[in-house]
């Protein structure tokens, strides 16, 4: 159930990604400012931004982000965002040490939340990634509303 917050900031995201026109700029133009928007709405968090499924899908790429430099090229089958890709599931990594393969970026980062986007025939074609400098920094209520984040996106830019 998403709180008045949650509704608020979810509107405003449709509002801002909503005119799409099918090309890749105009996605990555959009992209840049979900970033922007929803970077500046968490607090304690060190890093959000999306990172892309390649043309031959066996890798991510980076995306438009807010951040610090960061990886540029995820296979499939490394890290939290790979395994957020091969389950086509939101991954919430409470603590990042424990995550075995988790690929430190930023070496600050210590919980994360990752959500798969996908195409219309439930492709998944990239990820949203959020890092925090904070233990279990991510509760329900952020689960919900990254999750709906997700599928708004995913919706207004890939279908
Ligand atoms: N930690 C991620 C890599 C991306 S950065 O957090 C920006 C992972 O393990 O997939």
């Amino acid at each position: 159930m998403a709180t008045s917050e949650n509704r608020f900031i979810l509107e405003q995201l449709a509002a801002l990604i909503e005119d799409w026109d099918g090309t890749i700029e105009c996605r990555y133009c959009h992209l840049a400012n979900a970033s922007a928007l929803l970077f500046s709405h968490f607090d304690r968090i060190n890093w959000l931004g999306f990172y892309l499924a390649t043309a031959g899908n066996q890798a991510l790429i980076l995306g438009p982000f807010q951040g610090k430099v960061a990886c540029t090229d995820i296979s499939f089958d490394r890290g939290v965002c790979g395994k957020a890709v091969r389950t086509g599931k939101s991954v919430y990594v409470a603590d990042v040490h424990t995550f075995l393969d988790h690929i430190a970026c930023d070496s600050a980062s210590r919980s994360e939340f990752v959500v798969p986007l996908m195409d219309k025939e439930d492709v998944v074609v990239g990820v949203l990634d959020v890092d925090s400098p904070e233990l279990s920094r991510f509760s329900d209520n952020d689960q919900v509303l990254l999750e709906e984040a997700g599928r708004i996106i995913s919706r207004l830019l890939w279908s």
